[in-house]
């Protein structure tokens, strides 16, 4: 088979990649428990940017703490100032190794979300479990967090997400979207595939509300279409948005092929610039594929996933986890001891926000904490380029008009 155009540049939207081979966003355990990046993770994202890819997608990212609170384990977060400094070393390592860097963000997990961690039941559209058990991740994340929980626990009911705590994650999903930039990321991908919190919006299987967010299909991808337009506002129409979309999701009444291409053309209409095309969700994984692999290949024998035998044999064969374990306990003890948001606090976080222009944080507006950040970045590079602005600019991957504009802007031109 060839392949003329592999190796040839292309196009995302604003962004020029050198060729077409590209790192899918693959969660690796690879923050701690507490969502910050770690510097095994850098390493392992820049060594695989060394390999020639066009871009590399790190994992799925909160875009608040109050979304990472449906994790089962440690997914790396945006969600405030503390994270940017590890973000923006993250996307520097890629970039310096080759590679542009992408970076897939969430809104939260829904109902295949875990309340392990938290404690809380994760919120979704409709109170409507998946059929798949939400702790199955836990059992093949490599680091090992929560391998205690190899046993499969019920599927739970989740609760329905409020008015309010949906308008919550669409100011704050851009606020994300920015963040990213800010930290150096070439471009961002919203985690809308299978069977998360974006795809249970899209689904009829998983949304069942009465309201603007239910019903049709304009209903139903209301959702994603506010966290779109929201973010590409925010972010302006130079920086490259992707969206990952699973093409049907194969179980009965839910959404299929033929809503998503409508789904896929409104994304492009209001200015994504690629789609990422995926399939399923997890409970297609556990019934669907399960059974066209049984029909496709009958020599290999296959059990859908959640047979507890199997479960029990990827724990322990995975090398590092009975060294792990230990770990992993006190990690989660700490986090149950630990400094998350309550929902109680989550009242007075809504009423904080200011629609468009940032939300509200304990420790100064979303817009103080990032320009913070960004007059710092700013300060660095110039410092690390003994004053030259084209090279300081060059350093962070910025145009020179762009850097100009941003030193005006933090009032940075006379230094
Ligand atoms: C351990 C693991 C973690 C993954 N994490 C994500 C993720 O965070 N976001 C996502 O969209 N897909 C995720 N995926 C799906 C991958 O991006 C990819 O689509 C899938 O592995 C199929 O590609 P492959 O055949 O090259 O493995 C994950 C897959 C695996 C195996």
């Amino acid at each position: 088979m060839d392949f003329p155009n592999l190796f040839n540049p292309i196009k995302l939207g604003p962004l020029t990649i050198k060729n077409r081979i590209g790192g899918s966003c693959t969660t690796t355990g690879g923050a701690d428990i507490n969502g910050y990046i770690t510097e095994e993770c850098l390493y392992s994202y820049a060594a695989r940017s060394e390999g020639g890819a066009g871009f590399i997608t790190i994992e799925c990212t909160f875009a608040t703490d109050w979304g990472a609170k449906s994790t089962s384990f440690g997914n790396p977060r945006i969600s405030g100032r503390a994270y940017y400094e590890g973000m923006s070393n993250l996307a520097e390592a890629i970039k310096q190794c080759g590679a542009r860097a992408f970076i897939q963000i969430s809104p939260g997990f829904g109902r295949q979300g875990s309340g392990r961690l938290s404690g809380e039941t994760p919120p979704a559209p409709s109170a409507i479990p998946s059929k798949r058990p939400q702790d199955y991740e836990q059992r093949i994340m490599p680091r090992g967090y929560e391998t205690k929980s190899a046993t499969l626990g019920a599927t739970t009911v989740p609760r329905v997400l409020t008015i309010e705590e949906i308008n919550y994650m669409e100011r704050t999903f851009p606020d994300a979207v920015a963040a990213a930039r800010i930290c150096g990321f070439d471009a961002v991908e919203f985690h809308s595939p299978h069977g998360y919190l974006i795809h249970q919006f899209l689904s009829p299987r998983s949304n069942q509300r009465n309201d603007l967010y239910g019903g049709s299909l304009e209903n139903r991808f209301r959702f994603l279409r506010n966290l779109l337009i929201a973010s590409r506002k925010r972010v302006g129409s130079d920086f490259c948005l992707g969206i990952r979309l699973s093409g049907d999701e194969h179980m009965p009444g839910a959404i299929h092929e033929e809503e998503m291409i409508q789904i896929a053309k409104w994304c492009e209409e209001l200015g994504a610039d690629y789609i990422h095309l995926s399939d399923g969700s997890y409970e297609a994984r556990a019934e669907f594929f399960a059974q066209e692999m049984a029909r496709e290949v009958p020599s290999i024998p296959v059990r859908p996933f959640g047979d507890q035998t199997m479960a029990a044999m990827e724990v322990y064969a995975w090398p590092g986890n009975v060294r792990e374990l230990k770990f992993a306990v006190e990690r989660s003890l700490c986090v149950a001891q630990g400094n998350e948001i309550t929902p109680a606090d989550l009242p007075a976080e809504v009423a904080g926000g200011v629609a468009g222009s940032g939300s509200s944080m304990a420790d100064g507006t979303f817009d103080e904490q990032l320009g913070a950040f960004e007059a710092g970045l700013l300060q660095r590079s110039l410092r690390d380029s003994a004053g030259s602005q084209k090279e300081a600019a060059s350093e962070l991957g910025l145009t020179y008009d762009r850097f100009r504009h941003l030193l005006r802007k933090h009032d940075l031109t006379g230094r």
